[in-house]
């Protein structure tokens, strides 16, 4: 495994989410350990886009329970149907919000985030939780994002 985050700094994101891959697959193809692949995972996103937040949200009962994340402090417990990402989980689909304001039902863990792209983590077949990514810009993400992070949550 390589000690250093390769990648092309101000490349175009579909680039840098290429060169993303086959690090993310080195990184946690010999590690069984859920938590330390998560953790690494949402390192790494943080890293290359300098998101304001990146974390999974994990399915413990009928809740979402913070999982790895990196960012400022965020709320611990999400309802199964609440918020973007219990809407996420319910349709076990990526969401993407250009404008929290105008998600009804989103929920503010910081009054900072602006947009929002929210990926279903599936776990042998079962949907397990959630990557759930923020921004402090309006309308961050797109079909781009989506398109790899739906891939980046298959390498766990
Ligand atoms: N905004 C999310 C809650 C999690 S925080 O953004 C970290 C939601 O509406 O589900």
């Amino acid at each position: 495994m390589s000690e250093n985050l390769l990648f092309t700094k101000g490349a175009d994101k579909a680039t840098i989410y290429k060169e993303l891959l086959p690090q993310i697959k080195s990184l946690t193809e010999n590690e069984t350990d859920l938590i330390a692949n998560l953790a690494n995972i949402t390192a790494v996103i943080k890293e290359a886009f300098d998101f304001f937040w990146v974390g999974f949200y994990l399915v413990k009962g009928d809740e979402l329970v913070l999982g790895p994340f990196q960012g400022s402090i965020a709320c611990t417990r999400i309802k199964k149907n609440k918020g973007v990402c219990g809407k996420s989980l319910e349709k076990a689909e990526t969401i993407i919000v250009p404008d929290v304001e105008k998600f009804e039902g989103h929920i503010a863990c910081s009054s900072l985030s602006r947009s929002e792209i929210v990926i279903p983590l599936f776990i042998d077949g079962m949907i397990a939780g959630v990557l759930d990514i923020d921004s402090d810009e309006l309308d961050s993400f797109d079909k781009t994002d989506a398109k790899y992070l739906e891939i980046i949550t298959t390498l766990i």
